[in-house]
């Protein structure tokens, strides 16, 4: 038994989410954290909402409320959706708390006293009619790339490039549409990534070997491009302020921490607003502090995400010298495309997460999503192959399984789990095929391969199906009414095995499952290999009932219906 500490990319604070973004981070991460706690670990699974930043301030001022407000609402109303999925969060905090803005600010002291942080005076747009400087998003105008003339300072949507506020051309202010600017000098901070770049590539080398491919190729890329000194401050109003008693000159003119450089910090943030809740009870430092506690940190994210995490994140917590945990493992992740286009929350175009709640329970959506990851490749949604899917291997292949089960042990040997024969060859055989399919699974699971292991959870559910075929109950029954019990016993072993294992991908359809056995003490987390081989672990006489269908089978109306709601044109 170990301790694993697990985190998933903290979801943007604007805006509900679509199933690209979930597939990359909160789901992967949920999927992993439930499946080491059924295998007997110590799980804290952190998650928050990510607040700062300038697309909050202006998500706020459209729908013209104060920007604390808007995020404590668009905070609940993401927590509900991500409820909805069954996401078993430890904790989902925020990262606007009191929380990440000590610790935040407390790492920023450290970083100084150590050399670290420098302050410099830079060049930067200040709106006169605005009267104050336009970060980031604050700015728009014509990229200079490709001339598109809504790209933002920070970045053009459309070409992608990176830029900086000074390069757009008829650059003018978001808030007042302003172009009335000028270029006046100010001060921020800088963090000093250049001469911390030989420590993180050391660092890096000696972790990214145990990463997953994608993480280690992006990490080593960006550091082969250099490390610079970047801009940790930005002229806003909403986030962790500088603190005073450091830099009171910046303090004063109401610098706050730029959004990149919180946000990863709340990780810490969001475990130590965990541990607020209940103090006598929760330690927030034994899992982030590295003396103190063996614990195995697992981070979940989308691609775009990884240089923030393998080398920037790092790099400020080696810059502190105290010993805060740093990731073990990175688990990235590919797009995951709509109709071979992009999913795009300022387009809408996709399907959004609470409106897939909508059409659809959270089961057919997470298996449907683990099942076809974006790990090697980018993946694509669409509505043929969900509906495809569905019904292929969560109707057919599972749903019809326990159902065809249930009811006619039912129907031919009431409401008990039956007796039967010993079992025999034809158990032998399927002991060892189970057994066998199982620690296929778990061996996919420890290497963190979703794909993989959707495919041999499939295949433990499909072995069922094959034996049942076999055997034929409902014909057995007429000649030897023992050995149909003997079968119908084993199905129903299978299920309950079903139950257990399947957990991790749909939660809510396996605890189905596993109420259909009325069993007085069912404790059982995993299944040993022993049980598998043997499948007999259901007493006979154990009462059962027949759960409602489990899933329904989508039609080629009902795909019409989606395709027409949500759009399903190929790009
Ligand atoms: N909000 C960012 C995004 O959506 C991810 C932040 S991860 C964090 O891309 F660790 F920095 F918080
Ligand atoms: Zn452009």
């Amino acid at each position: 038994m170990a301790r694993h500490l697990i985190t998933s990319a903290l979801p943007y604070i604007n805006g509900i989410k679509h199933l690209g973004n979930m597939v990359g981070s909160m789901l992967p991460a949920d999927v992993y954290s439930r499946y080491l706690r059924q295998r007997g670990h110590e799980v804290l699974y952190i998650c928050a909402t990510d607040e700062h930043g300038t697309p909050a301030e202006l998500a706020a001022k459209e729908q013209g409320i104060p920007v604390d407000e808007f995020c404590a609402q668009a905070h609940d109303a993401q927590k509900a959706v991500y409820d909805g999925f069954n996401l078993a969060f430890d904790y989902f905090g925020r990262s606007s708390s009191p929380q990440n803005h000590e610790i935040t600010q407390e790492i920023a002291r450290e970083l100084k006293a150590n050399g670290f942080i420098e302050e410099r005076a830079i060049r930067q747009v200040y709106s006169n009619t605005d009267g104050r400087f336009l970060p980031d998003r604050y700015i728009i105008g014509t990229c200079p790339h490709c001339g598109y003339d809504k790209a933002r300072g920070d970045q053009c949507e459309n070409c992608t490039r990176v830029l900086d506020p000074t390069d757009l051309i008829d650059a003018r202010s978001a808030i007042s549409g302003s172009s009335d600017l000028e270029i006046r000098e100010t001060k921020h901070l800088f963090l000093l990534q250049s001469v911390l770049a030989g420590e993180v590539e050391a660092w890096v080398d000696e972790r990214a070997e145990n990463w997953p491919v994608l993480a280690s190729s992006i990490a080593r890329k960006w550091l082969t491009e250099g490390l610079h000194d970047r801009a940790i401050t930005r002229d806003l109003d909403w986030g962790v302020p500088v603190p005073a008693d450091t830099w009171p000159d910046l303090a004063a003119e109401g610098k706050v921490f730029y959004v990149w450089f919180d946000a990863p910090i709340e990780y810490i943030g969001a475990t130590k607003e965990w541990a607020d809740q209940d103090p006598e009870h929760r330690d927030w430092r034994s899992w982030w502090w590295e003396s103190e506690a063996d614990v195995h940190y697992t981070q979940f994210m989308g691609k775009d995400n990884v240089p923030f995490h393998s080398v920037m994140f790092p790099a400020t917590l080696l810059g502190t010298r105290a010993p805060w945990k740093k990731v073990d493992v990175i688990k990235a992740f590919n797009w995951l495309n709509y109709y071979g286009g992009k999913f795009s929350t300022s387009q809408r175009r996709g399907v959004f997460t609470h409106d897939a709640l909508e059409i659809l329970p959270a089961d057919y959506w997470r298996y449907f999503m683990m099942a076809n990851a974006p790990e090697s490749d980018d993946s694509s949604f669409t509505w043929e192959h969900f509906t495809a899917t569905v019904n292929k291997d969560l109707a057919d292949t599972l749903g019809n399984f326990v159902n065809r089960v249930l009811s006619f042990s039912r129907k031919r040997f009431g409401d008990e789990v039956p007796e039967g024969s010993e079992p025999g060859e034809a158990e032998a055989r399927l002991g060892e095929e189970i057994a066998r399919l199982l620690a296929e699974y778990e061996e996919q699971m420890e290497a963190i391969q979703f794909r993989k292991a959707a495919a041999a959870l499939r295949a433990l559910w499909s072995a069922g199906n094959s034996y049942l075929e076999e055997k034929a109950p409902w014909l057995e029954i007429k000649t030897d009414k023992e050995g149909a019990a003997l079968t119908l016993r084993t199905a129903m072993n299978l299920i309950h095995l079903y139950a257990v294992v399947s957990e991790p991908f749909i939660p809510a359809s396996s605890a189905a499952m596993r109420a259909a056995f009325d069993l007085r003490d069912d404790t059982a987390t995993w299944v040993t290999q022993e049980e598998a081989t043997s499948l007999t672990t259901l007493t006979p006489g154990t009462p059962f009932t027949v759960p409602p269908v489990l899933f329904t089978k989508l039609t080629d109306e009902d795909l019409e219906t989606y395709k027409e709601r949500f759009g399903g044109e190929e790009q």
